[in-house]
């Protein structure tokens, strides 16, 4: 199925179960190579990026095993510290391998990484760490190649709170010899996950979650049982989604805290959102008005979700300024939206929307994964069929979106594109 087929113009209701977290359960998975015995991970979204993850993984020579939403992973026997240019091209987050097979086996051997087509996305950062903790790095043939005897422990500082370089380094050091500090440090929910995993497996970090962290080295870590964070990327989609069609949506399985950024945008919006424990209720019945966004790292407005909020945005009475400071060249959904009738102008990392009444439905193409979901959102709002191409980008970030939504009450079906 590369098509989805949406005739817009149903109010979303009911009740939706978010995932666990994308972005939390990639690092986990390369972190259950800082040790010789077994991981158990749980709450597993069932993903393209985690199935990429997984073969590069097994490719390694790791033994895993599937079972529903768990994944048992032992990386006691692995074999090669390559990982392969075909699986690292299609997902950047693989480069996450690098910092535990560095730091365990003092060797790894990387293709330069690929991923979603947002602008250029450099890994100096990570590299600048690696070669700070001693580690000798050059690039031969389009690979990494990182080298050390041993470790050891290094203050670091991040000229952008990098939220892989963060999670590359906290692993590599946490294997190193003496103490690291990660100065300008990410501060995103998904950092303090890996760090909490780090801990369960005799690791000692602390600070995660502030701008500094420090990570005391240890001799070795043991296996762990570790359940990954829901997903706010996924759970903020709903949430747009169901304020946009005038919707009245609950949230199983969310972290509030995790959200405050989206839900504060939703509520200057008009949006109705209430919190109670993990549950979040989204109600959009009345007229919305134009907010100003600004991207920015954790814990501002996710640059993930600038997409499917441009989308409310296209619909909002009045006009909205959109800032995208994370990444250049992050507006690929900007031309699909103006198929569909939006009038949004765009300058530099910025973007002039106008909302408009009505949008309509247009054959569009997802370029990357949350443009991807900005217009499946667009699509549920438009009037007329909104037929979306290039869903292997939403698939890669979303478990099963379009059964969710129809379970919600959207027309909404898969295709397969001629
Ligand atoms: C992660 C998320 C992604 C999210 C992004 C920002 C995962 C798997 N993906 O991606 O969904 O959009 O955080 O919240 O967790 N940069 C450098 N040098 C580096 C590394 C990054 O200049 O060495 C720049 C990037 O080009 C970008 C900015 O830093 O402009 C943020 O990138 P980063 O936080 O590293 O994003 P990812 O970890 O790739």
């Amino acid at each position: 199925m590369d098509k989805l087929v949406i005739r817009g113009g149903n109010r979303l209701h009911g009740v939706v179960t978010v995932d666990g977290a994308k972005n939390a359960i990639l690092p986990a998975l390369s972190a259950t190579l800082l040790t010789d015995q077994t991981c158990v991970l749980r709450g597993v979204p069932k993903l393209q990026d985690v199935y990429t993850m997984v073969e590069v993984l097994a490719n390694l020579g790791c033994s895993v095993r599937s079972d529903n939403c768990s994944l048992t992973i032992d990386a006691g026997a692995v074999k090669h510290y390559q990982a392969p240019y075909e699986l690292v091209r299609q997902m950047r987050a693989s480069f996450l391998v690098a910092g535990p097979l560095l730091a365990r086996f003092g060797r790894a051997s990387m293709a330069l990484p690929g991923g979603c087509a947002i602008g250029p996305r450099p890994i100096d950062l990570h590299l600048k760490g690696f070669f700070a903790m001693g580690a000798r790095v050059s690039l031969d043939n389009g690979r990494i190649e990182l080298t050390a005897n041993s470790l050891r422990g290094a203050t670091v500082y991040l000229d952008f709170p990098s939220v892989g370089a963060t999670e590359n380094l906290m692993m590599a050091a946490s294997l190193a010899k003496g103490i690291t500090y990660i100065e300008n440090a990410a501060e995103e929910p998904e950092v303090v996950d890996l760090a909490n995993m780090i801990n369960s497996m005799g690791g000692r970090v602390s600070g995660a979650g502030t701008k500094t962290i420090r990570i005391e080295g240890v001799e070795s870590l043991k296996g762990t049982t570790h359940e990954v964070i829901p997903d706010r990327a996924e759970a903020a989609t709903f949430m747009i989604a169901a304020a946009v069609t005038g919707g009245d949506v609950v949230l199983k399985n969310v972290i509030p805290d995790h959200l405050k950024a989206v839900s504060a945008k939703l509520r200057e919006a008009g949006v109705s959102v209430e919190e109670d424990g993990s549950l979040i209720h989204v109600r959009g019945d009345k007229i919305l008005k134009a907010v100003d966004v600004k991207t920015m790292p954790y814990p501002g407005f996710p640059t993930d979700l600038q997409a499917p909020m441009m989308s409310l945005l296209a619909v909002c009475e009045g006009t909205s300024l959109v800032t995208e400071t994370v990444f250049e060249n992050r507006f690929s959904h900007v031309d699909e939206l103006k198929r569909m009738g939006a009038s949004i102008k765009v300058e530099d990392r910025s973007a002039l929307i106008k909302g408009v009444t009505q949008l309509t439905g247009a054959a569009v193409k997802a370029a990357d994964l949350r443009a991807g979901a900005a217009l499946v959102i667009a699509g549920l709002v438009a009037s007329g069929v909104t037929q979306v191409t290039g869903v292997h980008h939403i698939n890669r970030g979303y478990g099963d979106l379009a059964s969710k939504l129809r379970a919600l009450g959207a027309d909404i079906q898969g295709e397969a594109s001629p």
